[in-house]
């Protein structure tokens, strides 16, 4: 390793229309009451009409330059974590390139559905430490509204819109800011039980497939949850194994937004105070690849999070895929 990582800012945004469990009791056949006991949420953000993947990743991009000293003319790549493009080509990330104004530096999507902002620190991190660039920014960002069945209660309630995003830059001599591990993991295997069926090379779009809303979200919420509870404390683990250090140590846990009672039995789990744990879930709902950049930027907005923090992040998602970053902020 030539050089080391850190993150030199968090950003967000989200959209403004605000979409509670009693609008969502309107729509389909459900309650706040099983909305909130089951997941912990309240509210979700939807993005407005001609407001697309772009536009918010193109936002939340910007108020991360905004609070750092990086310069945006400084940024030498752009990685951009979605499920839910503007298209299926070309790739968001060149779009937000476009709105960015930063013609020529490389840029592209990564696809690992929740899992997508912490394959995209990890794969920035790399690109920092072998010496390649000095900056790069990551943008975590869906917009899901547009690909929920509005007749399955079981999926349509979780998800919401917004966008979060990082630069990973090098770490300079005297800085307490440091990227220190990472891990990912994947199974291929269980690739059946978060998908959107149709839409791509296995099952083109057709009268078929829209009449039966097989370009949404489909899942199998229990399998996922069981998966999604062993996976994140296993990698965590394997963070914490490797880098010596004790669960004390975390100031904060940050897992993936997808239900509260998964981040309580994570949690539990790995012994951590609930004290030292970010939570945000009622406000914004499952936003997959943006829940973790959203919930850290709002912490540190609001001081929870300060500079020196030890951060443990953590997701799971389509793929299967999961992951963790250890990060000194
Ligand atoms: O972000 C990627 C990763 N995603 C996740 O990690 C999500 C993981 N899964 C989950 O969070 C949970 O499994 C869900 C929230 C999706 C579902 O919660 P659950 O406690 O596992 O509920 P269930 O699927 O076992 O369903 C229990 C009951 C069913 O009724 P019956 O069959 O017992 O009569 C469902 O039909 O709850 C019913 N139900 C609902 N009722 C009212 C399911 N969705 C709703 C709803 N409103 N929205």
């Amino acid at each position: 390793m030539k050089y080391k990582a850190k993150i030199s800012s968090f950003g967000h945004y989200v959209p403004k229309k605000v979409v509670n469990n009693f609008d969502l009791e309107k729509i389909v056949d459900t309650s706040d009451e099983w909305i909130r006991t089951r997941t912990g949420m309240f509210e979700r953000r939807y993005a407005a009409k001609g407001e697309n993947t772009s536009d918010l990743a193109y936002n939340a991009a910007m108020n991360a330059i905004e609070k750092s000293s990086v310069k945006y003319k400084d940024i030498e790549l752009i990685i951009v974590a979605t499920i839910s493009g503007d298209h299926s080509y070309p790739s968001t990330s060149c779009l937000v390139q476009k709105k960015l104004g930063l013609k020529g530096i490389p840029a592209f999507d990564v696809s690992a559905g929740c899992t997508g902002f912490i394959y995209g620190i990890n794969i920035a991190k790399q690109f920092i430490e072998n010496g390649t660039y000095k900056h790069i920014l990551v943008v975590g960002v869906e917009l899901l509204s547009r690909f929920l069945n509005w007749e399955d209660r079981n999926t349509c309630v979780l998800f919401g819109d917004g966008a979060g995003s990082a630069i990973v830059s090098r770490n300079e001599r005297g800085d307490i800011s440091e990227f220190i591990d990472g891990d990912l993991e994947a199974d291929g295997s269980q690739d059946d039980i978060l998908v959107q069926p149709a839409g791509g090379s296995a099952m083109p779009a057709s009268e078929e497939t829209v009449k039966n809303h097989l370009h949404t979200v489909h899942m199998d919420g229990n399998k996922v949850f069981k998966l999604a509870v062993k996976s994140m404390q296993s990698s965590c683990e394997t963070l914490i194994k490797r880098n010596n250090i004790r669960i004390t140590d975390i100031d904060w846990l940050i897992s993936h937004q997808a239900n509260m009672r998964i981040i309580e039995a994570l949690g539990k789990k790995l012994k951590i105070d609930s004290d030292h744990v970010i939570v945000n879930i009622e406000k914004y709902a499952n936003t997959s690849a943006a829940t973790i950049p959203i919930a850290i930027s709002e912490a540190i907005e609001t001081g929870k999070i300060k500079r020196g923090d030890m951060l443990l992040l953590v997701s799971f998602g389509a793929g299967l895929t999961w992951g963790s970053a250890l990060i000194r902020y």
